[in-house]
């Protein structure tokens, strides 16, 4: 990391953020955006000159958290004498916008997802008090191209946006209003970002996009040919020295082509996991919430990817409670997932979001309904995760080693399904692939022992950087 604390002008940001992996990104390249203007990220917002909340729109309790945390934020600029400037970026500026300083009159600026390479200079009309402190436009690729080129990589894996919004305008969703519609960054820059993270010695990098298998980026310019698809990507970055494993992460049924699901087959360094949200397993409730597709189609997509590769691992979200949703339609979610058996899942109430056509259909489902349904599919989901896990132990597996554990000569890292394993390691192992036998399972973790021979450490049910951590901040 270069030292921006010994610049005289040094400055610190903190920036906090809530909701998806493409906020992760995103708040990544802000401090890139940040760094030449000699702001230096911190762990606390105490000691920040600069907040950040990278915020997220997609359920009320997500939202409600934003404007809570602003309120311990202020608390804080009024003890730094207003030194402090407090920014609101993410899906929570996008929807709400001016409403955020008229609610919140602490808040300095508000910027939506595709204004963050405008960050320094609206720092600089901040602290000149004039000018716009609101940008909330909808350029996306002019943000990628104004976003400076190269990153700085933080451990052996990395997300890489490669697709931006959404047109599928579900009606319970309010990503196509906060992120846009569709936009695919060219294969070119993608392939720029890569090989610069894979330099730094990323080994693994999960390609982002609220849709990624709608990606449809413009060719290599050698290539000369028309845009290619996600599947094309996949293979042409598997190309990269360095880059051993990649996933990509969210997928629509409806995007899901026969070329991707043959990758999976045939591309060693795309990794078993695939995140392909159903939502509901009622035809009636997928119909009413505008998905596009039946239970049928994606029970036949769930069954030609695991055709293609039967080490699969399958992940999916689901809403309870959708308007209209009967106890009958609550079943036939339950026996989708019986079905298909799920490595993990996500799984939310309906939340009503105002200005999205669910929110004003009738048959909005009694509180106690859902959380009744919650629990009902959370346990069995969760006996789901814990079986799949177990089903590991015995196994010896490749694990790339990302950090080192809470006590000392414990390390951790990822299985190709994306699962956390721990094992007693030396920390000079990190951003290695090596052979780990399983010999525990938990909820959400596997315990290992080192095929050099290492002693063995306990499964444990807190893991710090798992797939279990998404959305779970906002959840
Ligand atoms: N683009 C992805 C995910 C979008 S948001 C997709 O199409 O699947 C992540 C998840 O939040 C969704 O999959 C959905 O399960 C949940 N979600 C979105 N809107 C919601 C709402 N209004 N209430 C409850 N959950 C919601
Ligand atoms: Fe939202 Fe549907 Fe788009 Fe996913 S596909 S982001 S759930 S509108
Ligand atoms: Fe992501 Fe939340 Fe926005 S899930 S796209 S940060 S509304």
């Amino acid at each position: 990391m270069t030292d921006q604390s010994s610049k005289p002008d040094g400055k610190t940001v903190f920036i906090k953020t809530y909701g998806c992996q493409m906020n992760v990104y995103d708040s990544e390249r802000m401090k890139d955006v940040l760094a030449p203007i000699g702001y230096r990220p911190v762990e606390t917002a105490d000691e920040a000159d600069l907040v950040v909340l990278n915020t997220c729109h997609i359920r009320e309790k997500a939202t409600e958290k934003v404007y809570s945390e602003l309120g311990q934020m202020r608390k804080l600029k009024d003890r730094s004498d207003g030194r402090m400037t407090i920014a609101v970026a993410g899906c929570v500026a996008q929807a709400e916008g001016a409403e955020i300083m008229r609610r919140q009159p602490a808040v300095d600026l508000v910027l939506g997802p595709q204004a963050y390479h405008k960050l320094p200079e609206m720092i600089a009309r901040v602290h000149r008090s004039t000018g716009e402190r609101l940008e909330t436009d909808f350029e996306t690729l002019e943000k990628f191209d104004a976003l400076p080129k190269s990153r700085e990589a933080d451990g052996p894996t990395a997300f890489l946006s490669v697709q931006e919004g959404c047109d599928k305008f579900c009606t319970f969703c309010v990503v196509p209003y906060t992120r846009g519609s569709e936009l695919s960054r060219p294969v070119d820059d993608i392939t720029l970002e890569a090989r610069n993270l894979a330099a730094q010695g990323v080994r693994e990098l999960s390609l982002l996009g609220q849709n990624v298998n709608a990606y449809h980026g413009v060719a290599p310019a050698v290539s000369g040919g028309s845009d290619w698809t996600l599947a094309q990507l996949v293979r042409h970055l598997a190309t990269i020295g360095g880059i051993d494993r990649l996933r990509y992460t969210t997928s629509h049924p409806r995007d899901m082509d026969d070329d991707l699901i043959a990758a999976h087959g045939d591309t060693e360094e795309l990794m078993p996991f695939l995140h392909l949200p159903v939502q509901s397993g009622s035809n009636n409730i997928l119909r009413a919430m505008n998905r596009g597709h039946t239970h049928e189609h994606y029970r036949d997509i769930m069954r030609r990817i695991k055709d293609a590769r039967p080490d699969m691992a399958l992940a999916s979200d689901f809403i309870v409670g959708f308007p209209g949703e009967s106890d009958k339609d609550f079943e036939a979610t339950m026996d989708l997932v019986r079905d298909v058996n799920y490595a993990i899942a996500y799984s939310f109430k309906y939340s009503q979001r105002p200005g999205t056509p669910a929110s004003e259909m009738f048959g909005q489902v009694p509180e106690d309904v859902k959380t009744e349904r919650l629990h009902a599919l959370q346990a069995l989901l969760r006996e789901q995760q814990s079986a799949f896990n177990a089903s590991k132990v015995g196994q010896t597996i490749l694990v790339l080693v990302t950090g080192e554990g809470r006590q000392a000569g414990q390390i951790h890292g990822r299985s190709p399904w994306l699962q956390a394993v721990h094992f007693d390691g030396d920390a000079s192992l990190i951003g290695q692939i090596v052979k780990v036998d399983i010999i525990g399972a938990s909820l959400n973790s596997l315990a290992g022992s080192s095929v050099a021979g290492k002693k063995s450490v306990a499964a444990t049910g807190a893991v710090g950087d798992m797939v279990a951590g998404r959305y779970g901040s906002i959840a």
